[in-house]
């Protein structure tokens, strides 16, 4: 049968996906390609494959698009690549999640900040049964406090999230919902502590977000949109079969797109889904890590999502305060946490609460290793499942052997303020600038 071809562009973090029938045989971030953090155009690669496609499919419809950026005041947006056919905002989020689905029965909640008009919608299977409007969005409130804070919308609202463990909610943000926020608010509480705000937007936040759920009635709930990557959010959410595709932002809509030309539960393996290298040799990096305490691994698929989940990780032993090393190399915020990976067998006597294998939970640490904790106490782990892929499995599992630890820190592996390795060339520059080996 031949190729669907499903993209998101125009705004930021521009997507294409590949579909052969129900097979999803190719997904990628256009930054990965042109090393551009959060480019909004496809790449010339992601072009030249779309070509084999019969079909090709637009992550929402232009024109109501452009009937919402009129009357908020916006410039009308550009789009450079055309399409068969164009699909509504919300519905590609919908549908990149519903698709995926371990179940079939369910509802889908799609929170996000702001496509054509819908900022919130719940949905009966495929079927949209309510939604909340423009310039009602929580998305749009938590982008405006991040910029509030002194980080980047559109990108780093989850350091926002970080920053809330370490802060009061001391103020009431609410009315902020009903306000245009576009421009942002940022003289909202100018005496505020940025801590204070941000812990402030994330108890809203989750409210709000729970009063959702509640409003879906079935057992099982895909949960999509940008909003659904905050993982202390989702990790309150109870007595639901819960579905979020590890890409429920803009970029994961270009699968959704894809999708809805097809029409069909998709076969959903794992993300790994993007630009192929050789399988890396688990020995090396143990043996990296035994000498060295850090390692790279860039190893066949890279993922599709934010999350580096071992195919394009950066590895440390956790067993040692390796948090200044790593920090060393990554320079983030000192407050920022660094995640665990660790073998699916030992997940229940080292965390408690909710986690698997797409770090979209945080649950609390029953152990010491200070570098794969944040400061409440919590950890996004990454369990990593008997049947995983990649090659973080054998490499857990020759550690274990090795050191009677199933776990390392888990980092993505790029150069400060650039996209994720892809290439192998990306990783020799990785290496270069670091000292730090790459298998
Ligand atoms: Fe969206």
């Amino acid at each position: 049968m031949a190729l669907i071809a499903g993209f998101s562009e125009g705004f930021h973090d521009a997507a294409l996906c590949l579909l052969d029938d129900t097979v999803i045989v190719h997904a990628s971030h256009s930054e990965r390609y042109s090393r551009e953090k959060g480019d909004r155009w496809l790449h010339p690669k992601q072009l030249e494959l779309m070509k084999q496609a019969e079909t090709t499919a637009y992550y929402e419809r232009p024109w109501l698009k452009a009937t919402r950026r009129l009357y908020s005041g916006q410039k009308l947006a550009r789009r450079r690549t055309p399409a068969d056919v164009c699909f509504s905002h919300h519905e590609t989020h919908a549908a990149a999640g519903y698709y995926t689905a371990p179940f079939d029965d369910c509802n889908i909640l799609v929170v996000d900040a702001i496509g054509e008009w819908d900022t919130i919608s719940i949905w009966d299977n495929m079927r949209k049964v309510r939604s909340w409007k423009y310039p009602y969005s929580l998305g749009l409130l938590y982008s405006a406090i991040t910029k509030r804070v002194g980080l980047q919308p559109n990108s780093d609202e989850y350091i926002t999230m970080g920053m809330a463990a370490y802060g009061e909610p001391r103020y009431d943000l609410s009315h902020l919902l009903e306000e245009n926020l576009h421009l942002g608010c940022d003289d909202v509480y100018p005496d505020a502590r940025p801590e204070d705000l941000a812990a402030s937007v994330q108890k809203l936040f989750e409210e709000k977000l729970l009063e959702l759920v509640a409003l879906c009635p079935k057992e099982n709930l895909v949960l999509m949109g940008g909003c659904a990557l905050n993982c202390v959010a989702n990790s309150r959410i109870q007595g639901k079969n819960l579905w979020i595709m590890p890409n429920p932002g803009d970029a994961g809509s270009a699968l959704g797109a894809a999708a809805l030309v097809r029409r069909a539960k998709l076969q959903w393996v794992d993300p790994y889904l993007g630009t192929q290298l050789p399988r890396a040799n688990p020995s090396d990096i143990v043996k990296e890590l035994l000498t060295n305490k850090v390692c790279g691994v860039a190893s066949e698929k890279a993922e599709f999502g934010p999350r580096s989940l071992g195919n394009r990780s950066l590895l440390a032993d956790c067993r040692y305060d390796v948090k200044d090393t790593v920090n060393n190399i990554k320079r983030r915020q000192l407050f920022r946490p660094f995640a665990p990976a660790i073998l699916e067998e030992f997940a229940g006597e080292y965390f408690t609460g909710p986690m698997n294998e797409y770090m979209q939970f945080t649950s609390r640490a029953l152990h010491d290793y200070s570098s794969v904790t944040h400061v409440d106490g919590t950890a996004r782990v990454q369990v990593v499942k008997k049947d995983c892929s990649s090659v973080l499995r054998h490499v857990l599992e020759e550690w274990y052997e090795a050191t009677g630890v199933p776990m390392l820190l888990n980092t993505s592996l790029n150069i400060k303020g650039e996209p994720m390795v892809d290439s192998a060339q990306d990783a020799q520059r990785f290496t270069e600038k670091y000292g730090v080996n790459v298998f």
